[in-house]
């Protein structure tokens, strides 16, 4: 190849001028570890819309609380710029950071964190960390599956707060993400550090002393990749795994009350959880007109008819743990409706659902909710389990 003497040397001086402003600041360990607490974020945000991703929602938040906790670690024995010791976490620094950003475009940078990449780091590990923890906690109160699926049985009404303080905290993190996003996008384009391309090939234009790290760290950064890959595997491999398992038995209604069977000569049994106890009662009573059906003494005895009112009763909404219990007690208020289509948070869940599914040849009717909800007959009913009918 021939270049002419002025281009050659033109060509030469920049990539002289390149390679002295290049610092090699984040080792592709480092980098691995950004990159999966990103997507692992951003996948588990994303997934929270669709209950059709329930399991992979928690798949990714577990994933994600994982790496935030080998970050923590990282921060501590990783390599020089990943410390926490050289963050700038001083006020101080942070005023100075955006005074000068502002003042001075082609300001030099330092290799390491930055002051606002030293503030959103922390920000990430802690907000972050708090959103795992409130999710694991949410999804033990809320849904007894999981870790702490043990803790439905006693605070199941703490799983508001947790709703409320998971979502809220998500959405904050979320909008930080963006300024970050935002802020990389400026240091690209505006000040031309090559800040993107610093989380992809490690190089940053800045001060500073190349990175090393040692044969150790590089095993122990790996490993994330094997635990991760892991995770996805083994909930990709099984129905029910350490992530998702119930703490809710499966229940035959019709042995645990043998006139309970009766009910069923119509419909599949409704568990008795599902509504509050005034609503059964409001059933029992009025049985003549049962939904445009009249029942009679003939078809179930009045001593079958008591038997079946006692059971409805003491298993009723008020004496369960279910989510869909205390959640439709919660929505109700002074509320006792005999159909589970007036109650709220019935209707609130199901509004994005088309009318015509409900119509559908296969569902029939809102109150069909065994066409959607497998295994709803056994009381179970949680996101695994929802299938529309095709
Ligand atoms: C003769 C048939 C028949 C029998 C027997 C019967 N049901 Fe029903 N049941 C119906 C029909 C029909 C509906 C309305 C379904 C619909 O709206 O599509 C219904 C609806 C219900 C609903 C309301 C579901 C909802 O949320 O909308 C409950 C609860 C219920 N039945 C309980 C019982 C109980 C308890 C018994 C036993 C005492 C019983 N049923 C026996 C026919 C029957
Ligand atoms: C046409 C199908 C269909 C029918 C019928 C139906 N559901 Fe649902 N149900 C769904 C779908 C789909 C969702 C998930 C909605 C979402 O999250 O966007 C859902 C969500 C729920 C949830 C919330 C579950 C969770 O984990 O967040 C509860 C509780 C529930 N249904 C109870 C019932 C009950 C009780 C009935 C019967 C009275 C019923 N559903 C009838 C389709 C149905």
């Amino acid at each position: 190849m021939f270049f002419d003497q002025k281009s050659h040397q033109k060509t030469s001086t920049y990539s002289m001028k390149n390679s002295e402003n290049s610092v090699f600041v984040w080792p592709l360990c480092t980098r691995i570890i950004h990159w999966i607490i990103a997507l692992s974020f951003f996948f588990a945000f994303v997934t929270s819309f669709f209950y059709t991703f329930y399991t992979w929602h928690i798949c990714f938040g577990f994933i994600f609380g994982v790496v935030l906790l080998f970050r923590i670690i990282w921060g501590f024995i990783g390599p020089y710029y990943a410390r926490f010791k050289t963050f700038q976490l001083s006020f101080k620094a942070l005023k100075h950071y955006f005074v000068e950003k502002v003042q001075n475009r082609w300001r030099k940078i330092y290799a390491g964190h930055n002051a606002a990449s030293s503030w959103f780091t922390i920000l990430v590990l802690s907000l972050g960390s708090f959103i795992v923890l409130t999710g694991l906690l949410l999804q033990g109160t809320q849904e007894a599956n999981g870790l702490f699926g043990f803790l439905n049985q006693d605070f199941f009404q703490s799983s508001f707060t947790f709703a409320f303080l998971h979502r809220f905290v998500s959405y904050f993190l979320f909008a930080c993400v963006m300024v970050h996003v935002i802020g990389v996008l400026i240091e690209q384009f505006y000040h031309k550090t090559d800040m993107v391309f610093a989380m992809i090939t490690g190089y940053k234009k800045a001060e500073g002393q190349d990175t090393q790290v040692s044969l150790v760290l590089k095993f122990f950064a790996y490993g994330i990749i094997i635990v991760c890959v892991g995770i996805i595997l083994h909930v990709k491999s099984n129905g029910e795994t350490f992530l998702t398992h119930t703490h809710f038995e499966r229940h035959n209604f019709q042995s645990e009350n043998s006139a309970y069977a009766r009910c069923s000569n119509c419909h599949k049994p409704y568990p008795p959880f599902m509504l509050p106890k005034d609503s059964w009662v409001k059933i029992m009573q009025g049985l003549d007109n049962h939904f445009g059906e009249k029942i009679t003494e003939h078809n179930i005895s009045k001593a079958e008819q008591q038997s079946i009112q006692d059971y409805l009763v003491a298993h009723s909404a008020e004496s369960s743990s279910h989510k869909l219990a205390f959640k439709t007690l919660h929505s109700l208020g002074e509320l006792r409706p005999l159909s589970m289509s007036k109650v709220p948070y019935w209707r609130e869940v199901h509004h994005k659902i088309d009318k015509k599914v409900f119509d559908s040849l296969h569902v029939k009717s809102a109150a069909n909710c065994f066409a959607c909800h497998q295994n709803f007959e056994w009381g179970i009913l949680d996101a695994t389990h929802i299938h529309l009918p095709q």
